[in-house]
């Protein structure tokens, strides 16, 4: 049958489809999806409790290091005691691999992003691979928590330092970091706060980096300042803990009010958002930031440079401020160069995600001389297909988006897709061996909450996918190898369906080319709609997708986090399905259950209940393929030897990515091998503003 269909070209395969789906049989679904390869993780974290790692407290003396010390006896910088918050935030030696550490050195980072500007609250791309993570600091911080025991784990306090429930636990009393600073000298308190409430969340017209809306933190929820270091919580669910790891990078971490409420078009005349949103471009230098670096060069496509912010707010037991390396550097490259020059010592940290580049850095990373260590963690890498499951116009598509959405919307579609993958050849292409696993969709394997017995997996069935796409009404009525919508719709016009995908990593071209190829197969046109990260970033915020392919983030790693996004619980949240122009949802019924499932889940404590649910959350997305699932694999954290504090076990994705659970601020380079690669030694952000270049003491 197949040789023949093959050798008759279109006549053939159309003959093909008719006999097969004559006798088609769809085969059931199984609750046991393949067993990944047993891959563990070279390390393992030491676990401990979050007092072991941090806490607030007022220290006899505070240092700096020389340098920095000059500027204030040039009298540029007030007496680092002075620069400090009254309780800085004090990393615990004991926590700490190597210890308190030295100052100078350091890290070199390579980016396949590119920075857009440094307004991060109005959405702007800083160029991902840590930049952001490394400038926004946020309320809570989730990245570390890999290290911290079950039993013990919620998010760590950061800018809110602690927090407490009201009686009834609808109201979150929330004490922030007091008299602390913005890298420009100027305070930082509650009306920060409050601006990125009221002007960036609550506004329609802004959305900021990662896409956090006043949903993510319930809907109904409202935040009030009580004074200038207490803000007041008030939640329709009692004692909804979840919102705590939302606050958490990257939905909570408000920008500089004192620079970014001048130029919001609410305060100033005659502004549009357009000009808010670029009014720090990446030239703008010197952007106040709460985060230990902030940017002092810029080189379009080439690099990022960052100094040490004189105003950090952490500190060492010893009183030394944070952080210790003094200088951060983005290159401007590609992402697979990240992990060539990672492995190659003239990059220092490297995320190994891509499976092409893993033969090659495991190989070179083995051998005795080389500068930088590898080590596997999790399977926590997974892709995904998301078909646009909005029929109400969000993104609003022509008649043939809309065509396409309504079949997104039908069942037998989706499973049809799903029958039709061949995930083992997806997973192969990219790299042979025990690293790729077929990917059923929903929660992964590594979380506590993933359950085998919920996960519905549609093994690979070309028979199975053709008798549910004529099922869904669709055949190849013209005979050109591609299927027709039925006469009613788009005039009977072969079915095209485009693919949103991300250039910058070529996983992604990798993974959607073997799609499109498979799709082909199954005689669905798929057509590339392939661009720049940026770009498809924005299209996938816009809606202006059919299916976009995507790397998942943590919420299906930990559930906990960013749990939220499991599901379209509120009219912005969903990167599938949105509310269209009119604000309202339009929810197929399963979705509706997993919109409940989360809810609830956000809603009680009791541990049984919450496995009982993601169960039945587990079993609604994979069943009803709410995502495509296509493959998973873990990843290598690469890093460069001479850096010590680099905690074992350090995972590249769980609560958040490896630059921000490797609490970079309190890595360091022990002097003896310190290297020379600063490119502004000795020097300090200067005044924020265009082309203003970082400062001198003398
Ligand atoms: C990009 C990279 C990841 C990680 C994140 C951090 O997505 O691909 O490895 O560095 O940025 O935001």
């Amino acid at each position: 049958m197949r040789k023949l269909r093959i050798a008759l070209g279109g006549a053939g395969l159309m003959l093909g489809v008719s006999l097969i789906s004559a006798h088609a049989q769809t085969i059931t679904p199984t609750t046991t999806p393949p067993t990944p390869a047993k891959f563990d993780a070279q390390q393992t974290p030491t676990f401990v409790g979050i007092k072991d790692i941090l806490e607030f407290k007022a220290l006899p003396e505070y240092h700096e290091p020389e340098f920095v010390k000059a500027f204030v006896d040039a009298g540029k910088l007030p007496p680092v005691a002075e620069r400090l918050p009254k309780e800085p935030m004090v990393y615990k030696t004991g926590n700490m691999p190597d210890g308190v550490g030295t100052y100078g050195d350091v890290i070199r980072h390579v980016i396949g992003g590119r920075p857009e500007g440094w307004n991060y609250s109005a959405g702007q791309s800083q160029g991902w691979g840590g930049i952001d993570i490394g400038l926004s600091e946020c309320l809570t911080r989730t990245g570390p928590l890999f290290q911290v025991k079950a039993e013990e784990l919620e998010p760590l306090p950061n800018l809110a330092k602690s927090w407490e429930w009201s009686e009834d636990g609808h109201t979150l009393t929330m004490h922030l970091i007091e008299g602390a600073k913005w890298s420009d000298g100027a305070p930082f308190n509650a009306d920060d706060l409050m601006f990125y409430w009221n002007d960036i969340l609550l506004d329609p017209q802004v959305t900021p980096l990662n896409g956090a809306s006043p949903e993510t933190f319930g809907v109904g929820t409202t935040l009030e300042r009580v004074d200038d270091y207490t803000v007041k919580w008030t939640f329709k669910e009692v004692k909804p803990t979840q919102y705590l790891y939302a606050m958490a990078y990257g939905n909570f971490c408000p920008g500089p009010s004192h620079l970014l409420k001048a130029e919001h078009p609410k305060y100033k005349d005659g502004a549009t958002y357009d000009q808010f949103k670029n009014a720090f471009p990446p030239e703008y230098l010197n952007m106040p930031t709460m985060g230990g670096w902030a940017p002092v060069e810029y080189r379009a496509d080439d690099i990022v440079v960052m100094r040490r912010n004189p105003y950090y707010w952490k500190v060492d037991e010893a009183g030394n401020q944070l952080p210790y390396l003094d200088e951060m550097q983005y290159r401007l490259s590609t992402w697979a160069d990240r992990d060539v020059q990672t492995v190659a010592g003239s990059a220092d940290l490297s995320n190994l995600e891509q499976p092409e580049g893993f033969v090659e850095a495991l190989r070179r990373s083995a051998e005795e001389t080389a500068p930088a260590r590898l080590a596997f963690g999790a399977r926590t890498i997974s892709y995904s297909i998301y078909p646009n499951l909005s029929g109400n116009g969000w993104g609003e598509p022509d008649a043939r988006g809309q065509a396409v959405r309504e079949l997104n919307r039908n069942e037998d579609f989706r499973k049809a897709i799903s029958y039709g993958l061949d995930r083992v050849a997806l997973g192969e292409a990219l790299v042979k061996g025990p690293f790729t696993s077929p990917y059923a969709g929903g929660l992964m394997p590594p979380t506590s909450y993933y359950d085998d017995a919920s996960t519905v997996f549609y093994p690979y069935s070309e028979e199975s996918a053709k008798a549910l796409l004529e099922k869904a009404g669709l055949k190849d009525t013209d005979g050109n190898g591609f299927v027709n919508f039925p006469a009613d719709v788009l005039g009977g016009a072969d079915v095209e369906i485009t693919l949103l995908a991300n250039t910058d990593y070529q996983t992604d071209k990798s993974l959607a080319e073997g799609v499109i190829a498979q799709m082909e197969r199954l005689g669905i046109r798929v057509i590339a709609q392939f661009q720049a990260g940026n770009q498809r970033d924005a299209n996938v915020l816009a809606g202006k997708f059919d299916w976009q392919l995507t790397r998942n983030g943590s919420d299906l790693i930990t559930v906990v986090q960013n749990t939220q996004n499991l599901a379209p619980t509120g009219p912005q949240i969903s990167q599938a399905h949105r509310a269209g122009p009119d604000g309202t949802q339009d929810l197929l019924p399963f979705e509706q259950q997993m919109v409940d499932a989360v809810n609830a889940f956000v809603a009680t404590a009791d541990p049984a209940e919450r496995i009982a649910l993601m169960k039945t959350y587990q079993q609604l997305t994979t069943e009803n393929i709410y995502a495509i699932g296509l493959t998973q694999y873990p990843g290598a954290l690469i890093i460069n030897k001479r850096f010590a504090n680099v905690p074992e076990g350090t995972p590249i994705l769980q609560f958040n990515w490896a630059e921000d659970s490797l609490i970079r601020e309190r890595m360091y380079v022990p002097a003896d091998k310190q290297s020379s690669n600063e490119l502004h030694p000795d020097t300090l952000p200067g005044a924020p503003g265009k082309g203003n270049a970082p400062i001198k003491s003398n």
